[in-house]
């Protein structure tokens, strides 16, 4: 399913990205934009600032960025088809009916149909909890010190003693057997045909991140086996992909989220203020939680129950969410079994020193790493000092790593240098991690060419971005300056979509080269530039400071031809040393160059 970029840009220009955003978070009109609290990471004070003009938002904080249909998709989770609809309907463009295959018609019906049924079957238990035959799950829920309010927040519900009273209530509605077998909510049995998979259990649905039911958890009400009966996967659940609780705790304003076991841990934690609580159903830990996750925070704090099982259940998890970027930090509720028990036992304030003092996951690794070997014993001893060398071996940076040399040296009184010179003869001998990182100190000379290359950079987003802001330069700079002379591949492409469209148009439309960006990276880099995300020296804007900046391309440019010549170009070099006299010129006589702001 596609639309055609008309369209597309059509929708966009129709809406007013202020208005879009607005909805979500409180704005405030402050210069050319509008400033508000970043939804995509915790804050106090307001760096996410909406801009009318350039239809784009930014943070000057997590730099996130991108147009209407980027926040949509980061905050809605929208694919973008859906986001596009989104907007299309809030600003009274009506889609042209895009060609869809049958097959992917009929899919997106019978995905539509199953959480049709499981919408309709969340509203049916939670009616039966208010019913008289309701009372004892009630009482249950009482005996768990849930409130009316959490009970209602959560949409928890009941399944009633006949296990015939979903499928009644369903086949009322019109479904078909054959839709209501793949809702995962009923079995088939020769003899008494279909019936309902959940029966006298207290009911807990689960939701997408969209808010949606997409299945449930059913609690039995004493100590009946087993405990927790769960919906299987079905074509709109997937176990994998989602976390129970993520609906409400994405938008938590904490600046992290906790991972634990439990339907009634979530809730516990909910009741007690920890919006920002999460479980993963009964499932381990995966890569595709760990990637969603990622859409909502920097960290996340594990809290697992604290016997073997719930260590394994850590130990597990924690390279998953490293590998997608996320801190990770492990909470100690001993002597309770989870933070359900935790909280009524000590209360929230305890509980939040828990969360407060957790542990670096590398440091629980390492922690844990210790009790497999007898430190007493000096084979044992040994073989864990390897084993830990081999693990700080995985950082790949060295001042990370160094940091974490000192805090395990620290733990376990070892002198530092003695393990300096273990991780980095290990590292020499190249055992241990597979794309295994150099030890490298950093010499003066690296230093300075990373610096000299930020320096380079630096220009050359300093350029581009006053060639956003004052868009009366062009004429001026563009005499001097070709795109080809930006030298960082991101810059020279926006700096070319920018002269493009100047040339063509006699305008500039940010989000136009935006959109044309794939990359993540690269994507927030440009939206920097756009945003104008620079020191204070790009509002002081003086005719000087603008002069040395093109110089300064002009030069990197110019080494940055000359390192490229093939041996022998000739005609190549004599354009290079041509260029490099006018440079000189240039430069000798800079009150020719008459560029300024005015
Ligand atoms: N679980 C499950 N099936 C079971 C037992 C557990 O799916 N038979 C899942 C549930 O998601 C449950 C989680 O594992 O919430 C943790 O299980 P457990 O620690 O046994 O239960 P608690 O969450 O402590 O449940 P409760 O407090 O209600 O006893
Ligand atoms: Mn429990």
């Amino acid at each position: 399913m596609r639309y055609t970029e008309d369209i597309i840009e059509e929708v966009r220009a129709r809406s007013d990205i202020v208005d879009v955003i607005s909805q979500y978070v409180k704005l405030q009109k402050k210069g050319s934009s509008y400033f508000g609290l970043c939804p995509f990471h915790n804050e106090k004070s307001p760096s996410f600032s909406v801009n009318r003009d350039k239809q784009m938002y930014y943070c000057f904080g997590c730099g996130a960025g991108g147009d209407a249909y980027a926040f949509l998709m980061e905050y809605e989770n929208y694919s973008f088809p859906e986001a596009v609809q989104h907007l299309a309907q809030q600003a009274g463009v009506e889609l042209p009916v895009v060609e869809e295959s049958r097959e992917d018609r009929a899919r997106r019906d019978h995905k539509s149909m199953l959480l049709g049924i499981q919408k309709q079957a969340a509203g049916y238990y939670h009616y039966q909890l208010k019913q008289d035959c309701g009372a004892q799950a009630r009482a249950y829920l009482d005996s768990r010190r849930l409130t009316a309010e959490t009970i209602h927040q959560f949409g928890l519900g009941y399944a009633e003693k006949t296990g015939a009273g979903l499928y009644r209530y369903l086949k009322g509605k019109g479904y078909s057997d054959e839709l209501l077998r793949d809702s995962g909510l009923f079995q088939v049995d020769e003899r008494r045909g279909m019936y309902d998979k959940f029966w006298n259990r207290v009911i807990f649905p689960i939701t997408d991140v969209q808010n949606r039911v997409i299945g449930f958890g059913g609690r039995v009400m004493g100590d009946g086996k087993p405990k927790y009966l769960n919906s299987p996967e079905t074509k709109i659940f997937d176990k994998g992909r989602n976390l129970y609780g993520l609906s409400r705790a994405r938008s938590s304003r904490r600046r992290n989220i906790i991972i634990c076991e439990g339907y009634m841990d979530v809730i516990s934690m909910h009741q007690a203020g920890f919006t920002n609580a999460v479980a993963s159903l009964g499932t381990a830990l995966t890569t595709g939680h760990a990637s969603l996750l990622k859409r909502y925070t920097e960290e996340v704090l594990l809290i697992y129950d604290s016997d073997e099982a719930g260590v394994k259940a850590a130990l597990r998890g924690i390279p998953l969410l490293r590998a997608a970027g996320l801190h990770a930090r492990v909470v100690n509720l001993s002597p309770h079994k989870d933070p359900d028990e935790f909280i009524k036992n000590e209360g929230p304030e305890k509980f939040q020193e828990r969360l407060d003092g957790a542990q670096n996951s590398f440091m629980f690794q390492i922690q844990m790493l210790e009790r497999e070997h007898d430190l007493s014993d000096p084979q044992g001893k040994t073989d864990f000092y390897r084993a830990v060398a081999q693990r700080l071996l995985e950082f790949t940076q060295d001042l990370e790593r160094d940091n974490y040399i000192e805090a395990v040296a620290r733990q376990y009184s070892i002198a530092k240098e003695q393990l300096h010179k273990m991780v980095n003869s290990l590292a020499l001998t190249g055992a241990g991690v597979p794309k295994s990182p150099k030890i490298r100190t950093t010499s003066e000379t690296s230093r300075k060419k990373a610096e000299g290359e930020s320096a380079r950079e630096r220009a050359q987003k300093l350029m581009l971005a006053w060639m956003v802001e004052q868009p009366q330069i062009f004429g001026q700079i563009s005499a001097y300056l070709k795109p080809e002379d930006f030298t960082t591949p991101t810059y020279r492409k926006a700096a070319s979509l920018l002269y493009e469209q100047q040339e063509r148009e006699g305008t500039f439309t940010p989000v136009r080269v935006w959109d044309q960006f794939e990359d993540e990276e690269e994507r927030k880099k440009v939206a920097s530039v756009l945003n104008g995300d620079l020191p204070a020296e790009l509002h002081r804007g003086e005719g000087k400071a603008l002069t040395d900046t093109l110089l300064r391309i002009l030069e990197d440019s110019l080494q940055e031809q000359r390192k490229n010549l093939k041996p022998g170009d000739i005609k190549g070099l004599q354009e290079n040393m041509d260029k490099e006299i006018g440079l000189k010129k240039l430069k000798m006589d800079r009150g020719q160059l008459h560029i300024s702001f005015e």
